[in-house]
């Protein structure tokens, strides 16, 4: 089942200004289909009405540590049995410092507290509440117990200053979420992903390009993210945020990406190059923009490094190489020639002619090649594909020594 779809959350709301972005995230947990439970704190009522999260969640919101009606007597207890995950958000300062002390002295500490589930507390306060050595020995007093933090953001907070405090994005908290029901088969791995097109200049306004979006390389390094790796994307022009978690290095050209590739590829375990990479590039950049005044125009082009070829020849100890090919036919056989002209351990084929695989579309379907058999998976989100890629190095990676 793809994403938070199916997964049972207790979303703990506590008082801060930031409780109404809470409502927010409720709205996008609804739309990807997750379940949905509301428990807020008397302090959380100050500032958003339980009616607000009732009405988006289509449930009774939890307040009350005595309430009598049935069903609710022992909610305390019942409310973290119900759930996959607990998500506080947002955290105030006071109820981290409760949960750092085992308190129960409201219903939303006490589920916790009886609470055998991942736990997921996203800070929202002041920034000197947040740096003061009381939050900050609490935050590490809950880590210690496993509890997961989503780092808060920085900029502008409620009360006029600036700095941390502010209520992660929702982005940074739905990866944390993901990763609680992803096997963390990827720790200690360092990963280097290249993803989207690279851009040729020919003058001040115009380039040679492709139409790579980068979401494949993307769900790659969100996918391996997730499963405990420490990622670094280099990534083309795209129209993408960047994915939290990730260091994410913005390139134009396919010089630009060779050196930052090349730059980092010494200390990867794994190398996928899913880029679009421009294969030639005009010889000459003219400086100013080109007339349309001339009749025609002859551009003359030379050729690109070929940034998996030279990695391909270097071949890192240990590194497993994998590539990509952008195939509209004999899939199969192109996959076979790049696998072993580049050198490369495994090649990802995608078929670009169908209207729902390929370039700048949601899905893709791909076969791997490498030199056992090919296997052809099915039509996939890009991040289902991105998995079943993951699965595949491990399997490599696990290989016996000489096979
Ligand atoms: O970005 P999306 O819209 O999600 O689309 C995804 C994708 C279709 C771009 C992606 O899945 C894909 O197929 N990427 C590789 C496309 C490609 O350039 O294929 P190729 O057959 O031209 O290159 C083969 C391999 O060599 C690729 O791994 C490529 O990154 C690499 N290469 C190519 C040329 C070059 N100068 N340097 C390279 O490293």
């Amino acid at each position: 089942m793809p994403g938070l779809s199916g997964k049972r959350i207790l979303l703990g709301v506590t008082g801060s200004i930031a409780a109404y972005k809470a409502a927010d995230w409720l709205r996008s947990l609804v739309r990807e289909e997750a379940v949905v439970t509301v428990a807020m704190t008397e302090a959380a009522e100050r500032f958003v009405t339980p009616l607000t999260f009732s009405a988006l969640s289509g449930q009774a919101v939890y307040r009350d540590m005595f309430a009598d009606e049935p069903g609710r007597v022992m909610a305390h207890i019942n409310l973290s049995r119900e759930a996959d995950a607990i998500l506080v958000a947002p955290a105030t300062a006071q109820t981290i410092a409760r949960l750092a002390h085992g308190m129960a002295d409201n219903l939303l500490s006490s589920v916790i507290l009886a609470a055998r589930i991942p736990v997921v507390i996203c800070p929202a306060m002041n920034s000197f509440m947040l740096s003061h050595p009381a939050t900050q020995g609490n935050i590490r007093r809950l880590e210690s117990f496993g509890y997961h933090f989503v780092q808060p953001g920085s900029g502008k907070l409620a009360c006029g200053e600036i700095g941390d405090g502010r209520l992660a994005d929702w982005d940074a908290a739905r990866e944390k979420l993901l990763s609680l029901f992803q096997p963390d088969d990827l720790k200690g791995q360092t990963v280097l992903i290249t993803a989207g097109p690279t851009r040729e200049a020919l003058d001040p306004v115009r380039f040679l390009s492709n139409r790579s979006s980068g979401k494949m390389g993307f769900a790659l390094a969100r996918t391996a993210r997730r499963r405990g790796a420490e990622v670094t994307l280099v990534a083309g022009p795209v129209q993408l945020p960047d994915p939290p978690g990730i260091e994410v290095v913005h390139v134009a050209t396919a010089e630009e990406m060779r050196r930052e590739v090349m730059d980092r590829a010494a200390t990867a375990d794994v190398v996928v190059k899913s880029a679009a990479v421009a294969d030639f590039r005009p010889s000459v950049y003219a400086n100013h923009k080109i007339k349309k005044s001339q009749q025609g125009l002859q551009l003359d082009l030379i050729k690109n490094p070929d940034i998996l070829a030279e990695l391909g020849a270097k071949r890192f100890k240990r590194q497993i190489l994998v590539g990509f090919a952008a195939e509209s036919r004999d899939h199969a056989g192109e996959g076979q020639r790049k696998l072993r002209e580049k050198n490369v351990d495994l090649v990802v084929v995608n078929d670009i002619m169908g209207a729902t695989t390929g370039f700048d579309v949601e899905t893709n379907q791909v076969t791997l090649i490498d030199y056992g058999e090919a296997v052809t998976l099915p039509l996939l989100s890009k991040e289902e594909t991105a998995d079943r890629i993951w699965d595949k190095v491990l399997q490599l990676q696990n290989r016996p020594a000489g096979a």
